[in-house]
């Protein structure tokens, strides 16, 4: 066998390392750029550390073999544990807390503890759109995000926690909950690239008060549910009360305040994936077209969404699937290999020997590389709901397919995410038009734990209004 590959990457300064490659105010944005100049797989190194990148599909598949590698517990996830501590995102894998609250948490988020808050999310979908529709001045530019973003936490909140926070017709920006959790990731993100002094000296301030204001919204919730208690089974009644069926442990109540701040932070990556599907829909007229068609057959056009129709809407699921691959609002998670039982320090090999690892090097899956891999993807830049479609979807490999994360580290969220994206989607394409206020804007995307369409404006109006 030839020997292994070098894994390539930006040269870098001697002792910085690439630290002037990676914008710190934009990581995700300079990975997507190195991505697409080193292809598969690259490295950087950064205050000493070395990081692997995977940026093609039969990589990702590759490392998301979970009998040779799991989730790598580093960097800003680390760092969000001052905030949460051993909840389902950050836990370690060795960590009991992982599976109690697991098995807790995952059956409230089943595909029908969803369906059966559809009422729930329709109620808060419909005040967003008549916010848009009705109540907004003609002509008035807006960023969608920052609307989408109360959205979510409105109704993750009621949905999850029987709690109305009313923060759709809020006035001023966002609800609280959302700066705080933008403070709190973007420090995450940030923290492990300062030296610690400096950490310490010139940021604890923002971090701390960061962490106080999600951990006393989550506090707020469950004293709101002590005070009403209306007999509501929903996740909130769950982490507060339920048993773990293995181990017959309850949940502490600092741990409940660490699963309920987990869950604005996860939900938080939907709404920005509803923004790029509203970029994605303007770009494409014909899409809003064939939607509207879908739409219109299965709802009716002056019909009301239902929970039956959402399976039925195939389209607009070709939609949601293309706009989670191309906006990869959740643009990457961490890998490393499983340690050997036996001590073995020799490298890993990937594709059969072509590149070697350290036994014990992490590795991030960036999907911006990976969703758009030419060896899989035909004009893969290019937005095309069909290629996410029954068996055109099914046939594509499953590298591709990570938008959620993978195994048993994937996404808890990811069938109320579904749901959310369905029936957000198929209500602004049946009621709203958008214009955007630049008919030239580009996709540009910043973020931390999940990335957005930066700048991005429109004006709106209902349907044929
Ligand atoms: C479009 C929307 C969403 C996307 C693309 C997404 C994506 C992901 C990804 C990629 C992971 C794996 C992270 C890793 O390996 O480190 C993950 C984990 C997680 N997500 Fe989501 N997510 C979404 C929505 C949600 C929602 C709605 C919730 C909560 C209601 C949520 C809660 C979580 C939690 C708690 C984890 C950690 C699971 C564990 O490690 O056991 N996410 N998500």
């Amino acid at each position: 066998m030839s020997s292994p590959a070098t894994i390539p990457g930006p040269p870098g300064l001697p002792l910085l390392g690439n630290i002037l490659d990676v914008d710190p105010s934009n990581t995700w944005w300079s990975l997507r750029n190195l991505a697409e100049k080193y292809g598969e797989i690259f490295k950087i190194k950064i205050l000493g550390h070395e990081i692997v990148f995977v940026a093609s599909a039969a990589l990702a598949e590759e490392i998301c073999d979970e009998s040779r590698f799991r989730k790598f517990v580093g960097g800003p996830i680390v760092e969000i544990r001052y905030a949460v501590h051993d909840a389902l995102f950050t836990a370690y894998d060795h960590e009991e807390a992982w599976g109690i609250a697991h098995r807790i948490i995952a059956p409230h988020l089943s595909p029908d503890s969803v369906a059966a808050h559809f009422d729930e999310l329709l109620l808060c979908t419909d005040e967003l759109v008549a916010k848009w529709t009705k109540r907004l001045e003609p002509g008035v530019k807006f960023q969608p995000l920052k609307d989408l973003n109360n959205l979510n936490l409105e109704a993750t909140t009621l949905t999850l926690f029987g709690k109305k926070l009313g923060a759709i017709d809020m006035e001023g920006d966002e609800h609280p909950m959302i700066q705080a959790m933008e403070d709190a990731t973007s420090e995450a993100m940030r923290r492990p690239n300062r030296p610690k002094l400096l950490n310490w000296l010139l940021y604890n301030g923002k971090w701390k008060k960061a962490t106080k204001t999600m951990r006393s919204f989550a506090t707020g919730l469950v004293q709101y549910r002590t005070e009403h208690s209306t007999g509501r089974k929903d996740l909130l009644w769950a982490l507060m009360n339920a048993t773990d069926p293995q181990t017959g442990k309850k949940l502490t109540d600092s741990q409940v305040i660490d699963e309920i701040v987990s869950m604005p932070i996860g939900s938080s990556t939907a709404p920005c994936t509803v923004t790029a599907t509203i970029l994605f829909l303007l770009q494409n007229p014909e899409v809003i077209a064939k939607a509207r068609e879908e739409v219109d057959r299965v709802v009716g056009r002056t019909g009301l969404l239902k929970q039956e129709h959402v399976s039925q809407l195939e389209y607009i699921q070709g939609i949601a699937r293309e706009t989670l691959r191309l906006s990869c609002a959740a643009p990457g998670f961490n890998i490393e290999p499983i340690p050997s039982k036996n001590d073995d320090k020799s490298p890993v090999l990937l594709q059969g020997g072509k590149y070697q690892i350290a036994h014990n090097q992490a590795m991030i899956i960036v999907l911006a590389g990976v969703n758009r891999d030419p060896a899989v993807f035909e004009e893969p830049h290019k937005f095309k709901p069909e290629r996410m479609m029954g068996d055109n979807f099914d046939k594509l490999p499953a590298g591709v397919k990570k938008w959620f994360g993978n195994g048993k580290r994937s996404c808890i969220g990811k069938h109320w995410a579904w749901e959310f994206l369905l029936v957000v989607t198929a209500k602004l394409i049946k009621e709203v038009d958008f214009q955007a206020v630049d008919e030239q804007y580009v996709l540009k995307q910043d973020g931390w734990f999940n990335i957005r369409p930066t700048n991005f404006y429109v004006t709106a109006k209902a349907r044929g209004a």
